[in-house]
């Protein structure tokens, strides 16, 4: 199936010019995600090669604004601002993203649109923003449609991320709060691989975890994420890692479940390393981890054997630190970090982030 419409679980708005809104606007604000069980290689079209689940962030968001007016003929289709300035770079992604969804969401095409968007953490920081950016668009075009086809809560928030995970994989995960899984697996009811899923079953410990954000460099990464999917098709560990995933994925449940923080740091830690190692034995292979990642990993590791606390590790596509702890701990945590990890970080900066709620209506 390589037509987005082969797999379109949703009723198609077919409506004519006279028939729509001649004009509106709507904003929403989407939070970014940290993957505990990662989405790495994809199969077309945006379909994961293995389920993930991720803890829904609150401070690093993203804001988008969507001004719709019916198209006059000579209007440009797109006008797109990014933290109040021309973007061209990311106009063109965003036009592209627009354009796919012609044949499920045809309204589309009837309208000029003018869209801007901001971050909540700095465009520099090294942060990815394809998460929060993608489901806060979406989410704006769902409301929009739901002007003209009224549907129930369930539904929106599944297309929201359906049409999320068509603009970037892991933005599908952001429609929801606290935890949400994305990719069919046995282990949850109504998983699919077409849009994210909530994932009520944790342990209340979870709900205020903590992840603050070591940026140990701001540069853009060499690789990015989309060209670091396309290397796992002739990844020669691909098959052996989703296997690894799935198991991850069931056992990370039950320490979810049971509230059991080593088991649960065991296998998140687990994640992260093998990512990395899956990018440096990828043909060609890349490393984006820097020394500092390294010596920060060992520093949370030594502290968590000297002193017995539950503060683990995540990254993501990149050498930022994601370092994940209980609220209950917070204290000797951060004087920790304070003292031997922010020195590894560039000018300092370290995102404090906690698990969120997840978007909201602006
Ligand atoms: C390592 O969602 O950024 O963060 O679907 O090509 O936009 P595209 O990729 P993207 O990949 C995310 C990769 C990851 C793991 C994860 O978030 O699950």
């Amino acid at each position: 199936m390589s037509r987005v419409t082969d797999t379109y679980p949703f009723t198609v708005v077919n409506a004519s010019s006279d028939q729509l809104p001649t004009q509106g606007e709507v904003s929403w604000r989407s939070p970014s995600n940290i993957a505990l069980v990662k989405y790495w290689g994809k199969k077309p079209i945006q379909i994961p090669a293995n389920a993930s689940i991720s803890f829904t962030l609150s401070d690093a968001h993203t804001n988008t604004t969507t001004a719709y007016q019916l198209r006059k003929s000579q209007a440009p289709f797109l006008k797109f601002y990014f933290e109040g300035r021309d973007n061209p770079a990311f106009a063109v992604r965003i036009e592209k993203f627009l354009k796919s969804l012609f044949p499920i969401m045809p309204w589309i095409e009837h309208y000029s649109w003018t869209i801007k968007s901001e971050n909540s953490f700095p465009h520099s920081s090294g942060i990815a923003s394809s998460a929060s950016s993608m489901s806060a668009l979406a989410l704006c075009l769902c409301d929009i449609e739901n002007e003209i086809l009224r549907q129930d809560t369930a539904t929106f928030y599944k297309k929201a991320s359906y049409i999320a995970r068509l603009g970037s994989g892991s933005a599908a995960r952001s429609v929801f709060p606290t935890l949400c899984s994305w990719g069919e697996h046995e282990s949850i009811v109504s998983s699919s691989d077409l849009y994210g899923t909530l994932y009520e079953g944790h342990h209340p410990i979870f709900s205020s975890f903590h992840d603050d954000i070591a940026i140990v460099s701001k540069e853009e990464k060499s690789v990015s994420s989309s060209a670091g999917h396309s290397l796992m098709d002739n990844n020669i560990f691909a098959s052996s890692r989703y296997k690894q995933a799935s198991q991850h994925l069931r056992d990370l449940l039950s320490s979810l479940e049971s509230g059991n923080l080593s088991s649960f740091g065991k296998i998140v830690e687990d994640e992260a390393l093998t990512l990395h190692a899956l990018m440096m034995c990828s043909d060609p292979s890349y490393v984006l981890m820097e020394p500092n990642t390294l010596d920060i990993i060992k520093r949370i590791r030594t502290f968590r054997k000297d002193t017995g606390r539950h503060i683990y590790f995540t990254l993501d596509a990149g050498p930022n630190v994601h370092i994940l702890y209980p609220d209950q701990e917070k204290e000797p945590i951060n004087d920790f970090i304070k003292s031997e990890i922010q020195p590894l970080c560039e000018d300092g900066r370290i995102i404090n982030d906690h698990v969120g709620p997840g978007p909201i209506k602006l």
